[in-house]
């Protein structure tokens, strides 16, 4: 840790606008085994902005990035000659608009696959990720979870829990299968060798990106290589990936290295933080098509789907925007991870000299409690455009088997293209943080966190492990439990 870059001064909020305001108070940080032991000791904006001017060579080589991703994307646009005739839109069946067409299309050029399927029908990602799945298995046929559990959502559409009767993949017959991950996190290439039972199991899922869990984002040249090791065994297994999170952070998609569909969803990277819904599959045309009429109906399929036209743009807008978005999400989040981790705090993945590889969309912070966690969200929320009066709560959200907080004051319900900071409520008590259209929010995000983890008494799980800190943590675990009687502040 780098004691150079902690600032000295004693910052708080000042009134109830919840402003962050410099105090006169010097105060010099308290140092011991290395940590910090009292965040109310140092100078967020100064600790945040350091940070920031040190990370101005990472974030040149992240617009590059983008630009190299962007090209892409234009190129795709001029292919299919996009142009106002297809921001009209439509009603009711849809069919024959010549914009949802010309968007799966796009779609598909920018994937690198033979076919993609854009809809605003889609409610989220765990539902274009469960339209694919249904439409690839078939009863008797095996899934098998190549890297590792799925995220917290798919559990109810495999049917490790949920509601009987109410159709998972393992109620229409369908088993699973999982293979752990390796110990460093990555895919347990030895395993995988050797994992696949040829004629039985039908789809090999890949999640990308690390969901609630903390491992490391898969490299697209990961997936490729995972694809060659799934065919090389049953060349009629489909590899099936969540890409949820992954798009337009490196230069090319799975699709592009064999992966026979992707899945995800366009309140993440792909709407480029305008979609105000929706998501996408892309690969092979036949699955394609057969997720068309899973998700309306057969014979109906990809022809039908109304949009009105306001919204058609907007798909068309954020999707030519998403290369840009992605990319200040990830500044955004080599910010959280620089000035986090000089804290003291665990961060996954960790701050790199360069770009790290692959440049994950999502940065998480092992906050070590329950109060660490609702105190982060607390200062992130406060720093949302929207709702910065709502004081956001551990809750059960639907979908999810753990309690789940989310600060995400977003345009959008629950864009998390948009900076927002989620987790469920678990041992190690990491929280992940994401999105964003612009770095210099997550800088004034942050600071607010800052403060109010500073305010709640929380320090680094490992200084608190030191033994330290335990009386300013538990009397401020005391002040939040009082705190959580109030929603909105
Ligand atoms: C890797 C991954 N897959 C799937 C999902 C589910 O997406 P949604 O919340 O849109 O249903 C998420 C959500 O964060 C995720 O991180």
């Amino acid at each position: 840790m780098d004691h150079h870059t902690l600032g000295k001064t004693k910052w708080t909020r000042r009134d109830e606008d919840q402003q962050l305001a410099q105090t006169s108070t010097a105060v010099e940080p308290q140092i011991q085994n290395g940590f910090v032991q009292q965040l109310a000791d140092i100078d967020p904006h100064e600790l945040v902005w350091g940070c920031a001017a040190d990370l101005q060579p990472l974030f040149a080589a992240v617009d590059q990035r983008v630009a190299a991703n962007l090209k892409r994307v234009q190129a795709a646009f001029k292919r299919a000659r996009i142009g106002p005739h297809h921001f009209l839109g439509s009603t009711g069946y849809g069919h024959g608009d010549l914009g949802r067409e010309a968007l799966d299309q796009v779609m598909a050029d920018i994937m690198g696959a033979e076919a993609a399927l854009v809809r605003i029908q889609f409610m989220s990602g765990t539902h274009a990720i469960a339209a694919g799945l249904f439409a690839a298995l078939r009863p008797g046929d095996e899934m098998l979870a190549v890297a590792g559990k799925p995220y917290d959502t798919m559990e109810e559409v495999i049917g490790m829990r949920g509601t009987p009767g109410h159709g998972s993949l393992m109620e229409w017959g369908i088993t699973y299968r999982e293979l752990p991950l390796a110990a460093d996190g990555g895919l347990d290439w030895e395993a995988l060798a050797s994992a696949i039972k040829p004629g039985v199991t039908k789809v090999a899922h890949i999640q990308r990106s690390c969901g609630y869990a903390l491992r490391p984002t898969l490299t697209v040249a990961e997936i490729g290589r995972a694809v060659q090791i799934i065919k090389a065994q049953d060349p009629n297994a489909l590899v099936l990936v969540d890409n949820c999170y992954g798009e337009f952070t490196e230069e090319q998609e799975p699709t592009a290295v064999g992966a026979d569909l992707v899945m995800g969803s366009l309140i993440k990277n792909a709407g480029g933080t305008l979609a105000p819904g929706g998501g996408y599959v892309a690969g092979r045309a036949d699955l394609v098509a057969a997720v068309g009429a899973r998700l309306a109906a057969p014979g109906i399929g990809t022809d039908a789907g109304g949009v009105p036209g306001t919204t058609m743009r907007i798909l068309f807008q954020g999707l030519f925007l998403a290369s840009q978005t992605t990319g200040e999400a990830i500044k955004g989040g080599r910010l959280v991870a620089e000035v986090m981790s000089r804290l003291g705090f665990k961060v996954v993945p960790g701050p790199t000299p360069g770009l790290p590889n692959p440049p994950s969309m999502i940065t998480a912070v092992e906050m070590g409690s329950r109060e660490g966690m609702v105190a982060f969200c607390k200062g992130i929320q406060l720093a949302c455009p929207v709702g910065s009066y709502i004081r956001p709560e551990p809750g059960v959200t639907a979908g999810y088997g753990d309690e789940v907080i989310f600060a995400d004051g977003t345009f959008i319900d629950g864009s998390t293209a948009e900076l927002s900071a989620d987790g469920p409520i678990r041992p190690p008590y990491v929280v992940y943080c994401q999105g964003g259209t612009h770095w210099t929010h997550w800088a004034l995000a942050v600071e607010s966190a800052l403060v109010s983890l500073a305010e709640a008494g929380v320090v680094p799980p490992a200084a608190a492990a030191a033994g330290d800190s335990s009386s300013s943590s538990s009397s401020s675990s005391a002040e939040l439990q009082e705190e959580q009687a109030v929603l909105v502040c």
